[in-house]
């Protein structure tokens, strides 16, 4: 088994882009390269591309406005209003308006970067994270500073990509992350460890609300995998990775149900999700949906 830091040196998975504006113009052959790597599982980075605080909206990186509850302050799409935070009336719409800011400063990055994408994409939810990762108490199955793909129990997503754009907002400290081997080299060791659910199971699950919707095979395998990762210590210690620092005042977009990622220490972040349908992926070869399909024999989406 190679050891870390043998491994370290084979991967480069950080991609520098020189933009410093949130809706870019980029040539059409620069765009189908980015979005080449993209799709191939590579963390698009943008070291100087800035989301700025309004006057008195640095307040906010004080966790102090989170409701001690939940780890981040969150909006969904649709809604009007944060969720997980606490503050003065005056307090909570100034959130609103700064991770409105980010959610739609994100998707118009996304946009400029990815025109292809857009009759794809669903907004999704928007965080500020004003908490240090490092030192949480939190479950192992929660321990987001173990390698792991992204995927959620109570939220199937039926094969739709989760696409996340993130910004380190601490103006101090780095975001520390470890990024690790592609997809397909993680599915082989561990997808003959997972197992199909049984007939009913997803029915089931849906109607004691354990899952919002009913669960697919692909959403079921992807839940294994998150798990079989983070359980996995010796897999955590050895398997070929990266750390990147992550500066303040850094964007960076990721397939996050794709990369391996681990976040290991940070203050302050921003995040926005966009859910995108497969069907905009022109690269299918890495594609964790391409993959677990190939791999198991039968298509994973649900149509
Ligand atoms: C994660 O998606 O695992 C956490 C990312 C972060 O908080 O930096
Ligand atoms: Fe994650």
């Amino acid at each position: 088994m190679p050891s870390a830091s043998t491994s370290t040196a084979q991967l480069d998975l950080i991609r520098p882009q020189p933009y410093t504006d949130w809706s870019p113009e980029v040539d059409g052959a620069t765009r189908a390269d980015l979005r080449r790597q993209l799709e191939q599982g590579a963390v698009l980075y943008f070291p100087d591309l800035r989301f700025r605080f309004e006057p008195g909206e640095e307040r906010f990186l004080d966790n102090r406005y989170s409701d001690g509850k939940s780890k981040n302050i969150n909006l969904r799409a649709t809604d009007t209003a944060v969720r997980g935070a606490q503050g003065s009336e005056q307090d909570l719409a100034d959130l609103y308006r700064l991770v409105r800011r980010y959610a739609d400063f994100s998707e118009k990055l996304v946009l400029s970067l990815f025109p292809e994408y857009g009759p794809y994409m669903t907004r999704a939810g928007t965080s500020l994270r004003p908490s240090e990762i490092a030192g949480r108490p939190v479950s192992w199955r929660k321990d987001d500073t173990r390698l792991h793909v992204d995927s959620f129990p109570s939220n199937p997503l039926l094969g739709q990509r989760l696409l996340r754009v993130f910004h380190n907002i601490d103006p101090a400290a780095p975001r520390v992350w470890r990024v690790g081997e592609p997809f397909a080299d993680f599915a082989q060791r561990f997808v003959p460890k997972t197992h199909g659910m049984w007939p009913g199971q997803a029915w089931l699950m849906k109607q004691l609300r354990i899952t919002k919707r009913k669960r697919s095979e692909y959403d079921h395998r992807m839940l294994q995998l998150h798990d079989l990762a983070k359980a996995d210590l010796d897999y955590q210690a050895n398997v070929p990775q990266q750390e990147f620092q992550f500066p303040p005042g850094s964007t960076w977009i990721v397939f996050s149900d794709q990369l391996l990622h681990a976040a290991m220490r940070g203050r302050s972040m921003m995040e926005q999700t966009i859910y995108l349908d497969p069907k905009a992926i022109s690269d299918h070869t890495h594609s964790p949906e391409a993959v677990l399909s190939r791999m198991l024999g039968r298509p994973m989406l649900v149509s």
